[in-house]
């Protein structure tokens, strides 16, 4: 397993140019040699912060990118909670994303499980997919969650066990509700998964995931197997660091 990027920014600000540049410059070699370009998406407020940004960069080829989410709240697309509609107000209204290339989970359905297949059905036409494949987004967006989450994989729940399923529908007990999430299967498929880390309430967390190997923590559980891991961090996040990369 190659160990993964780490790169530090000074600030917030230096941090989303830093991401924002990675995700033009991917989507930008991802289209001239495939056509398009498959991104997955995150909530919270470090992804958002991202996303505000890239709504204002010139030359990103908009109607060749497909957006999915990676996770998603167990609410319709207009509720305050709803990471579409983050993703929407921060970024998708704002660059001209061809409608038929935005595929959101469908999480107003009262159902999480069958959401969640939903979903995989939506994977497996958009990719191709034969039973059993996974698909390769070129690339993954991932927030880290304080207590080492990554998209709706909370520590003790039961997709961190899935080994089959794409998408699944999560109960994650602190919050009494389900998540839709992708599975560790289909992150570790990605051609690069990107974690986005800002802020002094990131630092004890962060160092557990980058430099504690017995915590066993679902965010260490992300390892593309043929792929890319950077991390992109703020000096704030990642002030307990013993290593400096
Ligand atoms: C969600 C996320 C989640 C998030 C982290 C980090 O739906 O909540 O996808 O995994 O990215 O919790 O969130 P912050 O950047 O807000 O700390």
């Amino acid at each position: 397993m190659p160990s993964p990027e780490i790169r530090i920014l000074k600030t917030r600000d230096q941090l989303f140019e830093a991401a924002a540049a990675e995700f033009a410059a991917q989507a930008t070699e991802a289209v001239r040699a495939r056509g398009r370009f498959t991104v997955a998406l995150s909530g919270g407020s470090t992804p958002k912060g991202l996303y505000s940004l890239l709504a204002t960069k010139p030359g990103i080829p908009w109607d060749k990118i497909y957006f999915f989410w990676g996770d998603e709240r167990h609410v319709p697309p207009d509720h305050p909670d709803s990471n579409y509609r983050m993703a929407n107000e921060a970024l998708l209204s704002r660059i001209p994303a061809p409608p038929d290339h935005i595929f959101r989970m469908r999480a107003e359905e009262k159902d999480a499980d069958a959401a969640a297949l939903q979903y995989e059905q939506t994977l497996n036409e958009v990719f191709h997919l034969s039973p059993g494949q996974f698909p390769r987004f070129d690339l993954i967006l991932l927030g880290l969650g304080s207590d080492g989450h990554a998209a709706s994989l909370f520590p003790d729940s039961a997709a961190l066990n899935e080994t089959r399923r794409l998408v699944v529908a999560n109960w994650v007990e602190k919050f009494k509700t389900d998540r839709l999430t992708f599975t560790f299967p289909v992150i570790n498929a990605a051609a690069c998964v990107i974690f986005l880390a800002s802020g002094p309430d990131k630092a004890a967390i962060l160092h557990e995931v980058l430099e504690n190997q017995a915590a066993n923590l679902p965010s260490q559980k992300v390892q593309p197997t043929n792929g890319r891991l950077l991390w992109l961090i703020d000096a704030a996040a990642a002030s307990a660091l013993s290593r400096k990369p």
